[in-house]
C-alpha cells in the first residue's frame, strides 16, 4: 500500500516535471523566433499583405541613381519600420540597418541615422514610361531597373555618403552596429586597421569574408583566399582598376590609390589566416 503511494507520487513528480520541462522548452522556441522575425521585414511580402503604410507622392529634386529630378509613389519608411519592428526592445544607437538587394548587393547605415532623415520607400516610379513601372537606369552601359523598391530621401544631400540609396531592394534587417566589426576586425594586429575599414566601407557591400558581407561579388576568403591565388601585386592593381583586367567587368573602379588597395591585400593576407566557415 505504501509502496504504491510512493510510486503514484514519483510518477506524478516526474511527468509534472517532464510537462514544466517542456512548456519552458516552447517557451524559449517562441521567443527565438519572434526576435528573428521581428528584426527581418520582408518587403514583398508585406506588400503582398497591404501592409507598407499610406502611399504619398515624394519629388526628389537630385536624384543621385537617375541623376535628375524624380516623382514616386511611396511610403515612410520610417514608420513601416516602427510599426513593424518593436524598437523598444533594441537600442536603435547601437543598431544598424542592413539592405538586401535583388543581387546581393547589401549596403548599410546607422539605424538612428536612418529614421532621422524621414527616408521613404518608392515602390513606383511616376516618371516611367507608360506601360512600365520604372524608368531604366543607365548604369556602366548596363541597363537596370529600381524595382521592386528604392530608398531615397527628400530632406538629404545627394552627396552624403552616410546615407545609402539602395535600389531592387526586397528586404530589411536590423542587427547590432558591431556586428561585422567584431568577427572582421584584425584583433592581432591592429597595424591592419587601415586595411580593415578601406574594406568595411568599400568592399564589404559587395563581397564576404568568412561569409559576412554582401554576395554581388565572390566570398573572398573562404575555401581559398583571394591571396592565395592570385600574384599579389595583380591583386593590388585589379582593385584599383578591375576593367583592366576583365572585359564587361561588374566590379567598379571604386577610385582608391594603389597604396590603398596594398593596405586592403596585406589585411586580405591577414584574414587568410583566420579563416571560419560560417
Ligand atoms: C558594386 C559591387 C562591388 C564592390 C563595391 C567591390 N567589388 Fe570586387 N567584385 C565584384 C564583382 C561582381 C566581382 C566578380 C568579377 C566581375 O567584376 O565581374 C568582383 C571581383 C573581385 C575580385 C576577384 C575575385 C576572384 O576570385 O577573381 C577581387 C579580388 C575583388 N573583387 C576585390 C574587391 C575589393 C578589395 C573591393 C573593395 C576595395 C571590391 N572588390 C569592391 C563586385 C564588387
Amino acid at each position: 500500500m505504501k509502496t504504491t503511494k510512493i510510486h503514484i507520487l514519483i510518477s506524478c513528480l516526474f511527468i509534472f516535471s517532464v510537462l514544466s520541462c517542456n512548456q519552458k522548452k516552447e517557451q524559449k522556441i517562441k521567443t527565438m523566433s519572434i526576435t528573428q522575425t521581428e528584426t527581418k521585414l520582408d518587403l514583398l511580402d508585406l506588400q503582398t499583405k497591404n501592409k507598407l503604410g499610406k502611399d504619398t507622392v515624394v519629388a526628389i529634386i537630385n536624384d543621385p541613381v537617375y541623376h535628375k529630378a524624380k516623382k514616386y509613389k511611396a511610403v515612410s519608411a520610417s514608420i513601416l519600420i516602427k510599426n513593424e519592428i518593436d524598437l523598444t526592445k533594441i537600442d536603435p544607437k547601437n543598431t544598424k540597418i542592413v539592405f538586401e538587394c535583388k543581387d546581393g548587393y547589401k549596403p548599410e547605415m546607422p539605424l538612428e541615422l536612418f529614421l532621422n532623415a524621414k527616408p521613404y520607400l518608392a515602390f513606383q516610379d511616376l516618371d516611367a514610361p507608360k506601360g512600365t513601372k520604372w524608368e531604366a537606369i543607365i548604369k556602366d552601359g548596363n541597363e537596370m531597373n529600381a524595382a521592386p523598391f528604392y530608398i531615397v530621401y527628400t530632406s538629404v544631400s545627394e552627396k552624403d555618403t552616410r546615407y545609402k540609396w539602395p535600389y531592387n531592394l526586397v528586404k530589411i534587417h536590423l542587427e547590432p552596429l558591431n556586428k561585422s566589426t567584431l568577427e572582421l576586425y584584425p584583433l592581432k594586429n591592429r597595424k591592419l586597421e587601415t586595411g580593415y575599414t578601406l574594406f568595411k566601407n568599400q568592399c564589404l557591400t559587395c563581397h564576404s569574408i568568412n561569409g559576412i558581407g554582401g554576395t554581388m561579388g565572390p566570398e573572398l576568403n573562404y575555401p581559398r583566399s583571394v591571396t592565395e591565388y592570385w600574384k599579389e601585386n595583380e591583386l593590388v592593381d585589379y582593385i584599383v582598376n578591375p576593367a583592366s583586367f576583365r572585359n564587361k567587368v561588374k566590379m567598379p573602379t571604386l577610385g582608391i590609390t594603389k597604396q590603398q588597395s596594398q593596405e586592403i591585400v596585406d589585411y586580405l593576407k591577414y584574414m587568410s589566416e583566420n579563416k571560419k566557415k560560417i
